[in-house]
Order: C-alpha cells, then sequence, then structure tokens
C-alpha cells in the first residue's frame, strides 16, 4: 500500500461512524484481561488499539510500511495518555501469520481481520490462514461490509451518523459495493460456535467465530 493509500485509511479509520462500528466489534470479544490478540492487515492500526484498550496484549501487522509507520506513531501519542494500553505494529504479512504465532507469541487467543479479506486474491485459502493461528478456544473477528453496502444504501444512513466526515461513508459503499465476501466460506471452518451480527444499520457485518478447546 503505497503512502497515499496509508493516508486514506488513517482519513477513514479517525471518521466517528467508522470508529463507532469498530469499537463495537472490539467489544463483542470476552474482555481481554492482558490474552494476546493480533490484527491481521491492520492498515493505521485503528482495531489494534481498540483491542488493547479491552485489555488484550495487542499486535497490529500489514504488509504496507506506511501504515505501519502512521500506526505506531500513532498508538505512541495516545500511550502518554496513561488511561491508554499500548498497542504494537510489525510489518508482516499474512503468509508470515502462521510464523509469527508459533514464535514469540504463540497462537493468539483472538485473531482479526476487518475488510481484508475483500482485498485478497484467495479468500478461502486467507481465511484458512487466519484460523490456523487462533489459539483452541481462541476466536477469529471478521468485519466485513455486507451485501447492503451500496451507494443508495449508504446515502439513506447518512443523516444517522455523526457529521464528521460522514461523507467517508458514501465513498466506502462506493469503493465496496459489488466486493462483498460470501459468508458460506466460514462454514468450511472447524469451529465450536459462530455468532454473526449486524453493524451500521445492516451495511457491515461482523463474524466471531470460536474454536473447539481441542482439536
Ligand atoms: C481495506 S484495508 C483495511 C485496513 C483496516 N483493517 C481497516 O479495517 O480499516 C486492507 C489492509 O490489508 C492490508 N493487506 C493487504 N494484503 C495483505 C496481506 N497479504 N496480509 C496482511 N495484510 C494485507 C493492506 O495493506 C491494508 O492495510
Amino acid at each position: 500500500m503505497s503512502a497515499m493509500s496509508a493516508k486514506l485509511f488513517n482519513w477513514l479509520q479517525a471518521a466517528p461512524f467508522y470508529m463507532d462500528l469498530h469499537r463495537q466489534a472490539v467489544q463483542l470479544l470476552p474482555i481481554g484481561d492482558q490474552k494476546s490478540w493480533i490484527d491481521v492487515g491492520c492498515g493505521p492500526g485503528l482495531v489494534t488499539r481498540f483491542a488493547a484498550q479491552h485489555g488484550y496484549h495487542a499486535l497490529g501487522i500489514d504488509p504496507s510500511v506506511a501504515s505501519i509507520a502512521m500506526a505506531t506513531v500513532i498508538a505512541e501519542n495516545l500511550a502518554q495518555n496513561p488511561t491508554q494500553f499500548k498497542a504494537q505494529f510489525r510489518v508482516a504479512d499474512l503468509s508470515e501469520l502462521t510464523q509469527l504465532a508459533s514464535n514469540k507469541l504463540g497462537a493468539a487467543d483472538v485473531i482479526s481481520a476487518c475488510s481484508l479479506l475483500a482485498v485478497l486474491p484467495d479468500r478461502a485459502q486467507a481465511l484458512m490462514q487466519l484460523w490456523a493461528a487462533v489459539k483452541p478456544n481462541g476466536y477469529l473477528l471478521i468485519v466485513e461490509p455486507s451485501s447492503q453496502m451500496r451507494l443508495r444504501n449508504a446515502w439513506s444512513c447518512l443523516h444517522q451518523i455523526p457529521k464528521k466526515r460522514r461523507c467517508a461513508l458514501l465513498l466506502w459503499s462506493w469503493a465496496r459495493q459489488n466486493n462483498i465476501v460470501d459468508e458460506s466460506i466460514f462454514q468450511r471452518l472447524n469451529h465450536a460456535e459462530i455468532r454473526t451480527y449486524s453493524l451500521l444499520f445492516g451495511l457491515v457485518r461482523a463474524w466471531v467465530i470460536r474454536k473447539e478447546k481441542r482439536l
């Protein structure tokens, strides 16, 4: 991802509606109690920071050097406030996740992938890589726009979201219509439980998928 795209994502991640829906998604998971969370394709780090605030030892990874540099600066600035927990970031891509998970950190209690699957060429394979890094009894959190994420639906929700940067919703819906992740791929996972949530007036969905205690 170029420095320009990283700036665009940073702008989007600071839109109140975008922050709210991702905060809600993170809060679908149990309180962290210093358990581990890896946010894959973290961009400028919004979900990683929310995971840290939710009590996790949170690591964001992304192959984009510009995004990771931005995420690191934002997290360091916020960490100067003693009420904020510190998130960590590293340049790495999904294919390195298994290695990361089996080395220093061990597999993570929570793996998240927000708006990641849709940008990857082989979504089913990516899902299996994410799932492999989830600890037994841990969780995979996926957040993706739903089939409702269309320009006209976004337009009709506009008056219900905070004014600041709400045009970002139009841009997001325009960019994502006709590029929706088919949720049937989640059924291939050997899961103990799958919960689905509707966010942002149904324009976005979150899946919380729990792994069996022992496989
Ligand atoms: C659409 S952005 C989403 C950013 C952030 N998760 C969010 O929800 O705002 C997709 C992100 O995935 C990253 N990405 C692309 N290919 C990747 C890969 N193979 N492994 C991990 N991240 C990847 C991009 O660099 C980009 O930051």
